[in-house]
């Protein structure tokens, strides 16, 4: 072969190489969406999906930012900034508003949001929006947050693009960390336990998604399933996490009723190590869930070694 043959044929292979690479990514990264027949037939109940926005500290992500449309009611009118590792997000408007909020979503839009991360138009969201946990909630439950949202009051707020670096191609590149981060996420109930446990590991691990700061994750920052709920660094790089895990043994709550009142009242009622990196808003919220509810969340923390 002559120099310029050999150097023709690198440049075909290398050509292939990229648009066999491409093609992949392009396949591995492909959005897949739940079809609306996938939707249970359900009489939406908005109470109980206050408790879930409370527990899933929606509000907290999506609030307006200070002095914006929707801050002094405390709606999650969206616009507040999130700095994250990877850039800065605006969480969007959940208020029923049709231009600036879901107020023109379908119950199916939503449901592809909480629990598969998707856009109504099939793009990935970050997982900065906790999805990766919201994905263990029944479909029934997802309807009854967005009946929930849908009871609150229309907030006209424009949402904002996030501040990321290759905003589209990182999106994309989402779709592969989910093959591997996200699959089949859903509740199952312990037969073997009370129902208020099961509630409370549902609460935790579901809406509550507690293990996105509590447990630790790899390099590819996918959470260590082995090391559940165990603490680490914190995701948003705020010193560390404390661990969940045997907290009894180690002496840190005397029994279900101590833990409850640290969770209702926290630091105000003198105990420590429940306000900073994020934890006081969680805090906050946990204190508006009825008190069963978070007796049920300590049972179940109580009850890991
Ligand atoms: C830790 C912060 C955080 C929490 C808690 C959170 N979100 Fe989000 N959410 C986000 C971020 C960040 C985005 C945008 C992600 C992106 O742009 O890729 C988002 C996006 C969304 C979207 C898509 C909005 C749109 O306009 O496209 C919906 C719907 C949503 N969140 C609902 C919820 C609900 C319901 C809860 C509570 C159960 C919740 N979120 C809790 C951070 C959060
Ligand atoms: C945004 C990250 C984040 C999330 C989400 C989160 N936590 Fe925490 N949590 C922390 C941090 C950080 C601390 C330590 C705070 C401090 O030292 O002031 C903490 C502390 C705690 C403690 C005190 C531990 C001890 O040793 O006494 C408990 C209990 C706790 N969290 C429970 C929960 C529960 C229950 C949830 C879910 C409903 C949750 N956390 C969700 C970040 C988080």
């Amino acid at each position: 072969m002559t120099r310029t043959a050999r150097g023709r044929s690198a440049v075909a292979a290398f050509a292939l190489f990229v648009v066999v690479g491409v093609a992949a990514f392009w396949l591995l990264t492909r959005p897949r969406p739940l079809a609306a027949t996938a939707l249970p037939d359900h009489t939406p109940d908005p109470m109980g999906g206050e408790v879930l926005y409370h527990v899933g500290s929606c509000g907290s992500c999506h609030k307006a930012a200070d002095g914006a449309p929707g801050a002094e009611e405390g709606l999650p009118a969206g616009s507040a900034a999130l700095p994250t590792p990877v850039g800065t997000f605006y969480p969007g408007n959940l208020t029923p508003d049709p231009e600036t909020g879901i107020g023109r979503w379908s119950e199916i839009d939503f449901v592809n949001a909480m629990t598969r991360g998707l856009s109504p138009d099939g793009a990935h969201y970050f997982p900065a929006f906790p999805y990766t946990s919201f994905a263990a909630m029944p479909i029934e439950d997802v309807l009854d947050l967005h009946a929930y949202l849908m009871s609150l009051p229309p907030v006209r707020s424009p949402t904002r693009r996030p501040d990321v670096p290759m905003l589209g191609l990182a999106r994309r590149g989402v779709g592969l960390w989910n093959r591997m981060a996200l699959g089949d996420r859903r509740f199952e109930p312990d037969p073997a336990r009370s129902a208020s446990w099961n509630r409370g590991a549902y609460l935790t691990n579901g809406p509550g998604h507690c293990g996105e700061c509590h447990t630790p994750r790899n390099w590819m920052m996918i959470p260590d399933r082995s090391r559940y709920l165990a603490g680490g660094p914190h995701p948003a790089e705020e010193g560390d996490v404390p661990s969940l895990r045997g907290l009894l043994a180690r002496g840190r709550y005397k029994d279900v009723g101590d833990l409850t009142l640290a969770l209702q009242y926290g630091e105000t009622f003198g105990y420590d190590k429940l306000s900073s990196g994020g934890m006081a808003a969680i805090q906050m919220n946990l204190a508006k869930l009825p008190e069963s509810d978070v007796r049920a969340i300590s049972e179940y923390l109580l009850s890991l070694n």
